[in-house]
């Protein structure tokens, strides 16, 4: 059994077929959570949603593309029927993909995609999501997974930095929102985590830059005070605590799980 109890809760996790979204349906599943896994990849998401059932907890998944609300609409509709109760009490929104390099090198159609799924995929997976929980008996727990290149610009990934801004200003929006219904809506965003995301990072450094990809990684080691890159566990733990009653006070934050690189 995982650090709390959330035995005869439902959760949703999008981008759970690998990486950040993987480990936090892992660490919810460990915690007695049922499942319910939605990513766009086919046979890793089946794979994944097998490995979570490994867990000892029911767990389903949708074939979901975030970008378009009919595919959410149908994977919230397959979660509901799927949870015990009828009703979705966690819901981690995971998905996101990043444009690297610099911001000139993007083309119009990364930019329209990196829109689509970063912006409109949280914009579709909060709104509808909460949308449902607010009719819930005993409220929600709604978790963004956004990132601290949320709160500032950066050299590189102009586009994707942008749209993990809209991220952090709605899901502010929507905790106030919803906040009388009794569903909490907080962000995590996390610093540096070397799932694929970072393998294109570092490779696009590597052509573009004239680094290889160990001197562009230990630079950015060494901007981090703690002297080490976060894990995917470092990042679940962060979700767990917002989904957790220890945190039922707490709704509209964003917490920095980066190894105390930004202090905000
Ligand atoms: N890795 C990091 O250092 C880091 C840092 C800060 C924030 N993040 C954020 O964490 C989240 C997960 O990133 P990761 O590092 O695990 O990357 P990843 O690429 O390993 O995982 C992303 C997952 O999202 C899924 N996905 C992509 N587009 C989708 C779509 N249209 N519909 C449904 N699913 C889709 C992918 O298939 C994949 O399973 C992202 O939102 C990312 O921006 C990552």
């Amino acid at each position: 059994m995982g650090v709390f109890d959330f035995s005869g809760k439902t959760a949703v996790v999008t981008g759970a077929a690998r990486g950040i979204g993987k480990e936090i349906a892992l660490q919810l599943a460990d915690c007695g959570a049922d499942v319910w896994i939605a990513d766009v990849l086919e046979d890793v998401t089946k794979q994944a949603a097998e490995e979570v059932a490994g867990k000892g907890v029911k767990t389903g998944y949708s074939i979901t593309d975030v970008s378009d609300l009919a595919s959410v609409e149908k994977m919230l509709d397959e979660a509901t029927a799927f949870a015990p109760s009828g009703q979705i009490d966690i819901l981690v929104h995971c998905a996101g993909i990043i444009v690297s390099g610099s911001l000139f090198d993007a083309t119009p159609e990364q930019v329209r995609r990196i829109t689509d799924v970063n912006v409109m995929g949280m914009f579709n997976v909060l709104t509808y999501g909460t949308k449902r929980m607010v009719k819930n008996n005993g409220g929600g727990r709604v978790v963004l997974i956004d990132s601290v290149a949320g709160r500032h610009g950066f050299r590189v990934q102009g586009h994707y930095n942008a749209t993990k801004a809209a991220g952090l200003n709605y899901a502010q929006s929507v905790a106030v929102e919803v906040a009388r219904f009794g569903v909490n809506v907080n962000a995590v965003c996390p610093g540096i985590i070397r799932t694929q995301m970072w393998d294109r990072i570092l490779e696009d450094a590597e052509k573009n830059l004239g680094v290889t990809q160990d001197e562009e990684w230990n630079k950015y080691m060494e901007e981090i005070p703690q002297g080490r890159a976060q894990t995917v566990e470092d990042v679940a733990g962060a979700v767990l605590f917002f989904c957790s009653e220890l945190s039922s006070a707490v709704t509209g934050q964003a917490l920095n799980v980066d190894g105390g690189r930004y202090l905000n």
